[in-house]
């Protein structure tokens, strides 16, 4: 199998455990089941939970233990792309390959069902804590929260909507990609490595993986929505432009952006070489990411 089947294939096992954790019969109203499970099972890369999986596993550690956090991240990502698409956000009408959730099933809906997976994320961990009364467990959960939430991801996209428009320093750039985009995957191997009982130098290291590749990821991000296609992302191209957004491409242009993104998936890998050959599939996914069209 090459990388790219490879990622099918644990995309797959990881939607059979989505599917798990969002039982359509328990959920009323019907439609708040059918607005949650549109946009979580509309494809998607699921990359957060296979970097929680996988940083798990380089550091020695079962996936048994780590499969309702990885569900849990993918539901929180889930979200803040349904909340980014919003017309008060980025008022993009395509995402994963199909309408929007507030297209389909309008603004209050969106707004609820991008709510109800947070929700569940944390619900779906608190399970599994409860179930497995470790320390390991309750510090994964927070190392999501912390990545999700003030001193991350929302942090990041609030940053990035108060800059909209306005000229903007480099250091403000990478402080949103660093918290929008990077405290995520940040988030993901930390939870995984903590649920695989990793050192706090192992824990060290992959917060700074997860930076240098979540920005790399953010970087790619940009200098698709203006070379890619909706047909190859699945979401709208020049969502950008339209939303005068500051980006690397806007402020370095195309080939310097890609650079960057090579030069940092460089240093990700060799931090990641001090795991071992356990970590040779991340070290390989990140190589991968680097000429990513999707
Ligand atoms: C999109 O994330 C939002 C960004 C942070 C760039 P992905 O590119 O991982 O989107 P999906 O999950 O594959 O749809
Ligand atoms: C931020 O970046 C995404 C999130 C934190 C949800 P973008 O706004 O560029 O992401 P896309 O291009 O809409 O996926
Ligand atoms: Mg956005
Ligand atoms: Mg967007
Ligand atoms: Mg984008």
């Amino acid at each position: 199998m090459n990388l790219k089947e490879i990622l099918q294939k644990k995309a797959v096992e990881i939607e059979a455990e989505l599917k798990k954790a969002l039982q359509k019969k328990q959920i009323y109203p019907a439609m708040l089941y059918e607005a949650m499970a549109y946009s979580l099972f509309a494809g998607g890369k699921r990359l957060r939970p296979i970097l929680l999986l996988s940083a798990c596993e380089a550091v020695g550690g079962k996936k048994e233990k780590a499969i309702a956090f990885a569900c849990a991240i993918e539901m929180i990502h889930t979200y803040s792309l349904i909340h980014d698409d919003l017309p008060a956000m980025d008022n993009d009408d395509y995402r994963r390959g199909r309408l929007t959730s507030h297209k389909k099933f309008g603004e209050a809906m969106a707004i609820l069902a991008g709510d109800a997976l947070l929700h569940h994320a944390f619900e779906t961990m608190t399970e599994a804590c409860i179930n497995d009364f470790s320390m390991s467990s309750l510090q994964a959960m927070n190392a999501i929260a912390h990545g999700a939430g003030v001193y991350g991801m929302v942090c990041g996209q609030v940053a990035d909507v108060l800059n909209e428009g306005k000229a903007m320093d480099e250091k403000t750039m990478y402080f949103i990609h660093k918290n929008k985009t990077a405290a995520m995957l940040q988030a993901a191997l930390k939870a995984g490595a903590l649920l695989g009982q990793a050192t706090q130098k192992q824990l060290d290291m992959m917060e700074q993986v997860g930076e240098k590749m979540g920005v790399a990821f953010q970087i790619s991000d940009d200098i698709l929505d203006v070379t890619g296609t909706l047909e190859e992302l699945g979401k709208p191209v020049h969502s950008d432009q339209k939303n005068e957004k500051n980006t690397y491409v806007t402020m370095y242009g195309v080939e310097a952006s890609q650079k960057m993104v090579e030069a940092l998936s460089e240093e990700a890998i060799s931090l990641l070489k001090a795991f071992g050959e356990k970590a040779d599939f991340l070290i390989n996914l990140t190589q991968y990411l680097i000429a990513r069209k999707n």
